[in-house]
């Protein structure tokens, strides 16, 4: 079996097993997506509203910037994988709880295991402080934090969420300077 279909079996098993409360309201799971051979994971927080109607990750406004994002560095959404630490809707969008985090990490580390990217990058605080609850994403943006997790010692790029940009002009251009990042950190990694 190779990674898409091994990828598949994975997502299909979860969705059938995943313990998170959250699935009672949301519509349908939103598995990760994107090519199980990429040398990038990025990790959202939580599908939201047209996410939960569609099934995929980042396909509303805040994924319409993610993806102009990924066109400046010259990538494109087929190239990355985009998955989220809860894979349910919140209702009414509001934050995830530590506990439906927690049901949904096995489900996380089991796709992050089987793509074994050279960089996962986190989009939001909440992507980064489940894995690094000491560090403020303030400052944390566009320091590259190498630690162990996932079974092995991995790189990992925090940035602002997406969504934080569209109402901020500041965090937009900030967001901007740290995608440049990625290209120059994939080099360095190889
Ligand atoms: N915001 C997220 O964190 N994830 C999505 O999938 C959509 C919006």
């Amino acid at each position: 079996m190779n990674k898409v279909q091994k990828l598949k079996k994975l997502h299909k098993k979860w969705l059938q097993e995943c313990t998170c409360e959250l699935r009672k309201n949301a519509i349908q799971g939103v598995p990760g997506d994107g090519s199980a051979n990429a040398q990038i994971v990025f990790i959202g927080e939580a599908p939201g509203s047209k996410e939960d109607k569609v099934g995929r990750p980042f396909v509303g406004s805040a994924g319409k910037f993610l993806a102009e994002m990924l066109e400046s560095v010259k990538m494109k959404r087929d190239d990355v994988y985009i998955t989220n630490i809860v894979k349910y809707r919140p209702p009414k969008n509001r934050d995830p709880t530590s506990k439906e985090i927690a049901d949904c990490t096995q489900w996380l580390e089991d796709e992050i295991k089987l793509i074994d990217p050279t960089l996962i990058v986190f989009l939001g605080r909440y992507a980064m402080n489940h894995f690094f609850p000491k560090e403020k994403i303030s400052e944390a943006h566009g320091v590259l934090l190498t630690e162990n997790h996932f079974g092995r010692v991995r790189n990992f790029l925090p940035l602002y969420h997406p969504a934080a940009s569209l109402y901020n002009g500041s965090i937009r251009d900030v967001m901007k300077d740290d995608f440049k990042m990625i290209p120059k950190i994939l080099g360095e990694l190889k």
